[in-house]
């Protein structure tokens, strides 16, 4: 859990690490940062124009930063030796092995840079609490926070908008991961106490009350890497672009694959092969989904809710093929308790963290349960940690 003092520390070795690298010569750092993710429901909707319903959390990424007037760009990180020091004119148009992580500081700098029109660069140090890589997307908290800092650096007044497409287009142009808006857009929009309701196909958002004291929610780490994810992600972009290819033939001119109905999907049966059959099923079925559990969030009805999680997690592990046997049994072991209301994997899938809705108070009692049946199976214990909504990307 995040508490005043682990965010004390984390910020205190953020500090030092930014005098040991930077020094303090040139001016004072300023701290922001910006949070992590869970979805609660709309699985792998995101970049076929469906509806997504991303919770930011308490944990995330923080960042000390400082202006430049020299075109360097410096950036380090205190969980990492390398510290990337670059001149802003050859930074380029896509990232490159040795910039590792600070790609996507990168990237937020190109596309801010080419927004705004400003130059001279900057220094920053990133510091997290948000396990990396593990489907809570740290990626797009670097991003967000990034371009949080840089717009405030350079007082560029920016929307919180313009920065969530701006993170967008660095994942996605520079360092090359053809996601959806859902992780930037959670991110840099998230307000206290309540989701994110998305409908990507706009986009357009509104903001859903989420009641903490009627529901907490347990991330559940499989630890099992997610060595598939970036390779097994962009192959699903792929199938799911096929497909809506196939029914705009055969069926209707809609723009996303998201807006098919089931019987449109069964009309090109034939047309369509079994694989991408089963993606495209997977899409319009959690759209149904997403609607039930949009209208059961509202109502308070967190029962529901967690009943559309349970089928959404069904739908990815069989017809979407994301899941692994780790992230089935997490959701099973907790499904299996009377406790829970249901539960899913979270992010992209293919291992990292799943999460399950719980009766309040009951979260340290489910983890126990899941943790015993994880261990049994696979010798590794997994990590659990109950989120909580976060404040939204702010300065420190
Ligand atoms: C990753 C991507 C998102 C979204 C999810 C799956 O987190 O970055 O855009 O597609 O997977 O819902």
């Amino acid at each position: 859990m995040v508490t005043e003092n682990s965010r004390k520390s984390l910020l205190e070795r953020i500090d030092r690490r930014f005098r040991a690298d930077f020094g303090v010569a040139e001016g004072e750092p300023r701290r922001f940062f910006a949070p992590g993710r869970i979805n609660l429901l709309g699985a792998h909707l995101d970049y076929s124009g469906g509806d997504v319903l991303p919770m930011a959390i308490d944990r995330g990424i923080y960042a000390a930063v400082r202006r430049r007037s020299d075109g360097r760009l410096r950036l380090a990180s205190v969980d990492q030796e390398l510290v990337v020091d670059v001149a802003e004119d050859d930074v380029g148009l896509h990232t490159r092995p040795e910039f590792g992580w600070a790609g996507y500081g990168l990237g937020v700098w190109q596309g801010f840079r080419q927004r705004t029109g400003v130059s001279g660069g900057f220094d920053i140090v990133f510091g997290g609490d948000v396990p990396m890589a593990s489907g809570l997307s740290s990626s797009a908290a670097i991003e967000v926070v990034t371009g949080l800092a840089l717009d405030a650096i350079f007082e560029t007044g920016l929307s919180r908008q313009d920065l969530a497409v701006i993170a967008h287009a660095a994942e996605t142009g520079f360092v090359g991961l053809r996601c959806g808006i859902m992780d930037q857009f959670a991110s840099a929009l998230a307000q206290p106490g309540h989701v994110l309701l998305l409908h990507c196909a706009g986009p357009t958002f509104e903001h859903v009350p989420f009641d903490g004291a009627a529901c907490e929610v347990l991330v559940m780490d499989s630890k099992k890497p997610r060595e598939l994810a970036k390779s097994g992600f962009n192959q699903r972009v792929a199938e799911c672009a096929s497909a809506l290819e196939i029914l705009r033939t055969h069926v209707r001119e809609h723009s996303h694959l998201a807006m098919f109905s089931i019987e449109d999907l069964l009309r090109a049966r034939s047309v369509l092969s079994d694989v991408l059959f089963r993606r495209a099923r997977h899409v319009v079925t959690e759209m149904r989904r997403m609607e039930a559990g949009v209208a059961a969030l509202k109502r308070h009805d967190y029962e529901s809710l967690g009943e559309q999680l349970t089928a959404s997690h069904l739908s990815v592990a069989t017809d979407y093929d994301v899941s692994c046997d780790e992230l089935d049994e997490l959701t099973g072991a907790a499904d299996a308790q009377d406790a829970t209301f249901g539960s899913r994997l979270t992010g992209a899938g293919f291992g990292g963290c799943a999460i399950t809705l719980v009766k309040p108070g009951e979260s340290e009692r489910v983890a126990a349960a899941v943790r015993e049946r994880y261990e049994a199976r696979f010798g590794v214990t997994p990590e659990f940690d109950v989120l909580r909504i976060g404040t939204g990307p702010c300065e420190l």
